[in-house]
């Protein structure tokens, strides 16, 4: 990622992080609209997943400058997600909700340009969990 993509994601997440449950909210209702064999996967009360998701995205995006500070992080919680059944085909799915719920919340926003960079940060941050979980499967149980 460029450091004006970086400096976009980052001024776009500010906004988001105002009404953080709602975008999280918002997030799952797409996610199992987009496939709902998922939803299963989760807890019936989504309430503390809602608040998870959303630290773990401002901690890596905040260290988007410097990944290496957080690849352990992102590499562990890839490991946990092999044990939890996540696929690639998930991840897929995730990524597409996670940029419909910003379209949603970030209106003309959300332009372009801010859906390339959005779309490379996820991507950055799947392939690093995915690669994680293709290599430890077995520890991640
Ligand atoms: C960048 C992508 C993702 C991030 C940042 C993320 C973040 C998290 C976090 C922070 C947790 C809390 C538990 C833990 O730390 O291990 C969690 C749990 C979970 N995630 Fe993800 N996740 C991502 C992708 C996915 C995908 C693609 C799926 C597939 C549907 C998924 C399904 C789950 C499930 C099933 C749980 C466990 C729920 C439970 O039983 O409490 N996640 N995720």
């Amino acid at each position: 990622m460029t450091p004006q993509q970086i400096a976009l994601v980052r001024q776009q997440f500010g906004l988001i992080a105002r009404s953080s449950d709602a975008f999280a909210a918002g997030f799952y209702d797409t996610l199992f609209t987009l496939d709902g064999t998922l939803r299963p996967m989760f807890p019936a009360d989504l309430s503390a997943q809602r608040g998870k998701l959303v630290k773990v995205l401002a901690h890596v995006i905040l260290s988007l400058h410097d990944l290496g500070a957080v690849i352990d992080d992102v590499r562990a919680l890839g490991a946990r997600h092999a044990s939890y059944g996540v696929t690639i085909t998930d991840y897929d799915t995730v990524g597409i909700a996670l940029l419909t719920t910003l379209g949603d919340h970030l209106g003309d926003r959300f332009d372009d340009e801010a859906q390339a960079a959005w779309a490379l940060c996820y991507g950055t941050l799947a392939d690093a969990m995915i690669e994680a979980g293709r290599q430890a499967p077995a520890a991640a149980a």
